[in-house]
């Protein structure tokens, strides 16, 4: 560079440096050497393939620390969306940032106890968390049935309010299908037994068998089914084939998925869990009995 006229009328500090610098001028001496190499041989070619893949790396490596808060950003913004779409609040004009900060507010619980606790509700991540020992519990082979080994004692929760009543509770789910693990949200009513909607947001079934856990047609048949029996035992779960609504116990059902029974076992596995003792159960009593 420093004998690059043009280049150093504009950097002319660094090209000082570079001047007096003894590395600089080793590698300049080399790079001279190079270039008046035949370009066949041997050396040249290794040498430049190498300096390409030099140049090569540095852009991927700062593409990648200067795209970092974009991807985060995004990250945010998705989840933001998942959680008002599964809240029936998205449309497609709607303002994301807006929307969620005016309707939805983002809570802690204790999954334990059912109780709020207090703490940094924004930064929280419950996925990281739950693979921190020092924030999950392990869970013993009895206890997983969603497959999960092990959840985080703190969970996000979500609600949509109307004045001080809630409209919807949002709760999140995850546990193991046939190939993966499905990451959900569930919306419930504020009776803490009513469905109003599921989405899985990331999941890695097979597109067309496993993966219609996305199918909007089928993701409808949710709505509106209830989660516990007289007894208080989570009842609601998938079934093979398709779901009469004229026999009894229909409120407490949802079609299976096609071809992919296993994916479905993981369905009903994920929301046993979850909206039982293990789960959200505490949380959703406390709801129903102190609002
Ligand atoms: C390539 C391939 C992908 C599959 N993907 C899934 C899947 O995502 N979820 C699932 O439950 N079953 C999947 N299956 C089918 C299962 O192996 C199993 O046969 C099925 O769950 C049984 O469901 P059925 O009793 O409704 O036919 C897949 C099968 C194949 C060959």
């Amino acid at each position: 560079m420093p004998n690059d006229k043009k280049l150093c009328k504009y950097l002319g500090p660094l090209c000082e440096k570079l001047d007096n610098c003894e590395h600089y001028q080793k590698f300049a001496k080399y790079r001279d050497k190079v270039l008046a190499l035949n370009n066949d041989s041997l050396e040249k070619t290794i040498s430049v393939a190498l300096a390409l893949c030099f140049v090569c790396a540095i852009l991927v490596s700062f593409a990648a620390v200067a795209l970092r808060p974009l991807q985060v950003e995004n990250k945010a913004m998705d989840m933001k969306k998942n959680i008002l779409e599964v809240a029936g609040l998205l449309q497609d004009d709607t303002d994301i940032h807006n929307a969620f900060a005016q309707q939805i507010e983002a809570k802690l619980v204790d999954v334990a106890t059912g109780d709020y606790v207090d703490g940094d509700v924004v930064a929280y991540d419950q996925r990281k968390a739950a693979k921190d020992p020092a924030l999950n519990v392990e869970l013993s082979r009895g206890q997983d049935i969603a497959g999960i080994k092990r959840r985080a004692k703190i969970a996000k929760v979500y609600l949509v309010k109307d004045g001080d009543a809630i409209k919807s509770i949002i709760l999140p789910v995850h546990g193991y299908g046939l190939w993966s693990t499905m990451y959900g949200f569930l919306a419930l009513d504020a009776d803490g037994q009513t469905v109003q909607s599921i989405n899985f947001y990331d999941q890695a079934e097979t597109p067309g068998l496993g993966g219609e856990v996305v199918n909007p047609n089928w993701r409808a048949l949710w709505s509106g089914k209830k989660l516990y029996d007289e007894s208080g035992q989570v009842a609601l779960g998938l079934v093979k084939g398709v779901v009469d609504p004229a026999k009894p116990g229909a409120e407490y059902k949802v079609d299976g998925l096609a071809g992919a029974t296993l994916t479905s076992v993981g369905v009903t596995n994920l929301v046993k869990y979850w909206m039982g003792q293990e789960g959200f159960a505490a949380y959703l009593d406390k709801i129903k009995t102190k609002g």
